[in-house]
């Protein structure tokens, strides 16, 4: 049901992952419509979410029974997935099917269709087909959003921007088709607040255009004003570095790293129109995304 064309009362979207990079637009852009917006975070104090009327709750996905309280008097939910594994995830999608109507699920693109969770190649495929199996055999009405590599990881880069010219990293020549968060959270409040047109869509959501890291490194440099360039590191010196920063998950270095390799030997990403398709205006470029987040690299 289209709340806003069926004459339905404001209907109330929980936000999972709102301090997110994606959940946070997500915020931000459904309070633009005049939803009302429950935030859910493990730490409501620090969110920085105490505006427009949001609705900040303490939980915590790996720990379901206390996401309860948080879903009574929800309608949608908006639903990322922050942990390595689904086992948490029938109970999470249980409490939602008690609740809500409609859940549209932040996936991955690394999901590939056809294939069941186990024979999934890549570990966050595996996980992120697992929650959206569960989704689709719960009745909820769904909407899975499979986005490829986000623009935010480059902030991974952040501290050796401040730090000097030069992005030491492995895969230089990785060819990515990085999104916006604003885009992937503009497709995710359109299934939200326009469910009928999405029900049952698994949409593959890419930015406009395929970057290196090279050039990615570059651009940045354009923006912030500053000539930046990359610097080839082997994989075991990248592993390493990502290893020794205090800011990336170990947990996730190996998998970043594999998920590289893989991407330089495949073909190259084929950028798709979703974004303007579903959102109804052009994916944002990187260039774009490095504009607007200056900030974060000075
Ligand atoms: N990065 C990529 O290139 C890429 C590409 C495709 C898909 N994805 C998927 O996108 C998702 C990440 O989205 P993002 O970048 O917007 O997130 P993010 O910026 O990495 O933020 C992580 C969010 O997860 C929440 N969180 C972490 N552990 C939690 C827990 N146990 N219970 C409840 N919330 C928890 C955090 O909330 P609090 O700390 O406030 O509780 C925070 O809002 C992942 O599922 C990832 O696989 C990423």
């Amino acid at each position: 049901m289209n709340w806003a064309a069926g004459g339905m009362a404001e209907p109330t979207v929980l936000v999972t992952g709102a301090t997110g990079n994606v959940g946070r637009q997500v915020v931000a852009q459904l309070l633009a419509t005049g939803v009302r917006v429950r935030a859910l975070t493990r730490q409501p104090d620090s969110a920085g979410l105490a505006y427009g009327g949001v609705d900040v709750r303490a939980g915590d996905l790996a720990d379901p029974r206390g996401l309860e309280e948080a879903l009574k008097g929800v309608d949608r939910a908006f639903l990322m997935w922050p942990l390595h594994t689904a086992d948490a995830a029938p109970d999470v999608v249980e409490a939602l099917r008690r609740h809500v109507d409609h859940v549209v699920f932040l996936s991955s693109g690394a999901v590939q269709d056809g294939l069941i969770p186990d024979q999934q190649r890549h570990p966050v495929g595996r996980s992120h087909a697992a929650v959206e199996r569960l989704i689709e055999r719960s009745g909820l009405d769904w909407t899975h959003l499979r986005p490829s590599t986000f623009a935010s990881n480059t902030l991974w880069w952040a501290d050796q921007i401040r730090a000097g010219d030069v992005v030491r990293g492995a895969f230089g020549a990785v060819p990515m088709a990085l999104l916006h968060e604003a885009d992937i959270a503009a497709v995710a409040v359109r299934a939200l607040t326009e469910e009928d047109r999405h029900a049952k869509a698994a949409y593959t959501l890419t930015g406009p255009e395929v970057l290196t890291q090279v050039d990615q490194v570059r651009i940045l440099g354009e923006a912030i004003g500053r000539p930046l360039r990359w610097e080839e590191l082997s994989r075991e010196a990248a592993r390493q570095q990502l290893l020794a920063d205090d800011t990336f998950p170990d947990s996730f270095v190996d998998t970043l790293l594999d998920g590289y390799a893989e991407m330089l030997d495949a073909p190259r990403p084929v950028t798709t129109t979703t974004i303007e398709d579903v959102a109804g205006r052009l994916a944002r470029t990187f260039r774009q995304w490095a504009v607007d987040h200056v900030a974060d690299f000075r």
